[in-house]
């Protein structure tokens, strides 16, 4: 598929559930969010993936909500990955439920995970969560043992949080071949009351760690700039959606848990593809149509940001 700007679109990010067992401060899902009657079944999501891949979806994340959280996530990968077209599956995932998972997960046929980390502190991560940060620990320890490879951590930079946690975040790579990806906190839902004092602009990473070398990036399409140590053995990430737009570049598009279609996380903008299949509507043709509107660009920087937090559209 390709829009009207020549972005050929090749990447799926789709959302499994709203639902989610931790409560980020800036994200925050409401104490109870187990209204999940509309999301979309197993067998609706493998056909979408399957019309999807034949229009030229090759790679495809899942992810919430926190998606470990789905019943039925083993088996939908386990379909997934026999879909031909898609060589690429990878999570998003807060780690909680990943120690005990993991290894379901890997024979499954998922490839690699990425957990959502923001700080290496037990207290400040159960101050920001709710959660355990052992058990993120534990769950990232099962997924390197079973080979899910790479793990990439994705650290949000809070200023106010964790800005003195950037050493510490870097200096994992030296010993571990992990990626540690810095991303920059996004106005949106409830983040977006507070961007003015807790937005920390990603050179606070480059300043405190001058040792970093840019290295060249994994495929032109990545939104993340990347930089090693010397010597380390993992790599250091960074996403900075304001201040570096990748809106040129970007290959992807969104599917909430409802089965909306997002042609781009900053547009409230949404596409009923779920309805369609249930109305039995032809989804390629309304896909390859859809598609072309994809937005240019987002408008960040002219302050327009999108109401509904992260955990609703699927980060
Ligand atoms: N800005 C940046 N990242 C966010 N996430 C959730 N909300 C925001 C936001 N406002 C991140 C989570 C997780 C991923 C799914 O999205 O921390 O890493
Ligand atoms: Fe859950 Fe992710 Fe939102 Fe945190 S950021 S509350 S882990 S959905």
């Amino acid at each position: 598929m390709t829009d009207l700007h020549g972005r050929i679109i090749s990447y799926l990010r789709i959302s499994l559930t709203e639902n989610c067992n931790l409560r980020c401060i800036y994200c925050k899902p409401d104490q109870c969010t187990t209204n999940n009657s509309d999301s979309m079944t197993k067998e609706e999501i493998v056909s979408i993936i399957r019309v999807m891949a034949e229009s030229g979806i090759k790679k495809v994340r899942f992810t919430g909500g926190e998606p470990l959280l789905r019943k039925d996530i083993t088996e939908i990968i386990s379909e997934v990955s026999k879909i031909k077209g898609i060589d690429d599956i990878a999570l998003t995932t807060n780690g909680i439920l990943l120690e005990a998972k993991a290894k379901e997960l890997k024979d499954a046929g998922l490839m690699r995970v990425n957990v959502s980390l923001d700080t290496l502190k037990e207290e400040r991560y159960r101050e920001l969560t709710g959660g355990d940060l052992k058990n993120v620990l534990k769950g990232i320890a099962a997924a390197r043992k079973e080979g899910l490879y790479p793990i990439k951590l994705n650290t949000v930079l809070i200023n106010n949080f964790n800005k003195d946690e950037i050493e510490d975040f870097v200096n994992i790579t030296v010993e571990n071949d992990m990626d540690v990806r810095f991303i920059e906190l996004m106005p949106m839902g409830v983040s977006a009351g507070w961007i003015e004092e807790e937005y920390l602009s990603s050179e606070e990473v480059l300043k405190r760690c001058p040792k970093l070398e840019m290295i060249e990036k994994d495929y032109t399409a990545s939104p993340s700039l990347l930089y090693k140590l010397p010597e380390a053995k993992g790599r250091v990430g960074i996403i900075n959606p304001i201040s570096n737009k990748f809106c040129d570049s970007c290959n992807r598009v969104r599917l909430t848990s409802s089965g909306k279609l997002k042609l781009c996380l900053h547009s409230n903008e949404e596409i009923d593809l779920l309805g369609a299949l249930r109305k039995g509507k032809n989804i390629s043709d309304l896909l390859k149509k859809y598609i072309l509107e994809k937005p240019e660009t987002h408008f960040l920087k002219e302050k327009k940001y999108i109401d509904k937090d992260m955990y609703k559209i699927g980060g």
